[in-house]
């Protein structure tokens, strides 16, 4: 008898005509596929070039208001080389298409592992699995993790880190601008953040026979600061605005920006951190590849005081990063924002 497969890549692998039943949602809760808009032009895209220079203030500003409205925006001209970026893609697929017994070999469900291959969410506490298999990786000081990461195939840990340094240059110049874009010192969330922290995962969505009945990722926002999200060329993330479901279409060579709960909380409400998810395609693989960047665990998250007054009342409590991340992965996806245990008004 064969024995259980643990991971979607190997229960895909020789195709696969129907989604086994702990995939399945209950009737209310799938993704109505049929109900979502497209449109080119769903969030904004924002050139990076100039942000030095002549163009600053403009683009502090066009961050600011996509920051306000969307929660979400794409850059272009990031100064990321393409190369890079397309080698981390690469070797991510590669990494997918080792044997089986080479990546069980770091297989884990326990979410404070610096170094895992995992699937779904999390196996521990949900009851509904998701279709994804990911690997996640601490990056964030690179000679900490890296001599932990997967030695196979050979150039995996070189493309990693070239990727992951070219990422926090990218994170580091976002964050200036979003505090400038506050009205704040160009270096207060750099230095709320404390010891940075900066995750990645390697997202593995396999296609999916029947997409109408499950998510690649159900509905959530991100608990951490900034997400910068690379993909490839096929779709599969959706963002709600205005009540609506919208699918982004991939922009070759650009990056997706999200704004996540702890800037929500830093802002004051002012940004958003805007509910998304992640859709499956019934003949086309995904690979989509987020860093989050995030506070060290012990920073104290909590409104700008500059952004409090009579008008706009506080709206979150204080807390340590390490409380928040904790209640996160203990809740599991949930449409009700993490957020909501956090507001001042709740005891
Ligand atoms: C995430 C996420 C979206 C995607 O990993 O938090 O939202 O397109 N991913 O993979
Ligand atoms: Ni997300």
């Amino acid at each position: 008898m064969a024995t259980a497969k643990v991971l979607l890549t190997d229960l895909c692998s020789g195709g696969i005509r129907h989604v086994p039943s702990n995939y399945v949602r209950p009737i209310s809760d799938r993704p109505n596929l049929l109900d979502v808009q497209s449109s080119d032009q769903s969030i904004p895209v924002i050139d990076l070039q100039g942000l030095n220079g002549p163009n600053h203030s403009h683009i502090i500003k066009e961050i600011g208001q996509a920051c306000q409205r969307y929660g979400f925006f794409q850059v272009k001209n990031h100064g990321i080389p393409e190369k890079v970026n397309n080698n981390m893609l690469r070797v991510s697929n590669e990494f997918f298409h080792l044997p089986e017994g080479e990546r069980m070999k770091i297989y884990s469900n326990d979410p404070s592992k610096a170094v895992r291959l995992s699937t779904s969410f999390n196996v521990k506490t949900e009851t509904v699995a998701n279709w994804r298999d990911f690997l996640r990786l601490h990056c964030y000081p690179l000679d900490d993790y890296m001599h932990e990461w997967p030695s196979s195939p050979p150039s995996f840990r070189e493309y990693v880190a070239e990727y992951c340094t070219n990422v926090r240059g990218l994170s580091l110049r976002l964050l200036e601008a979003i505090s400038e874009s506050l009205g704040l010192q160009s270096d207060y969330i750099n230095k709320v953040l404390q010891k940075h922290a900066q995750h990645m995962a390697i997202n593995y969505y396999p296609p999916c026979p029947q997409p109408e009945l499950t998510y690649g990722l159900p509905i959530h926002s991100d608990p951490n600061v900034i997400t910068i999200l690379l993909q490839g060329t096929v779709p599969g993330l959706q963002v709600l605005k205005n009540g609506k479901w919208v699918a982004i279409k991939p922009i070759p060579n650009t990056f997706i920006i999200n704004i996540g709960d702890q800037i929500e909380v830093l802002s004051n409400g002012m940004y958003k951190s805007v509910l998304h998810r992640a859709v499956l395609n019934r003949n086309e693989l995904r690979i989509s590849v987020p860093t989050f960047y995030s506070p060290s665990p012990d920073a104290v998250i909590k409104p700008a005081q500059e952004l409090v007054d009579e008008e706009h009342p506080i709206l979150y409590k204080s807390f340590t990063y390490n409380e928040y991340y904790t209640k996160f992965w203990n809740r599991g996806l949930a449409t009700e924002n993490c957020l909501d245990m956090f507001r001042a008004s709740s005891t």
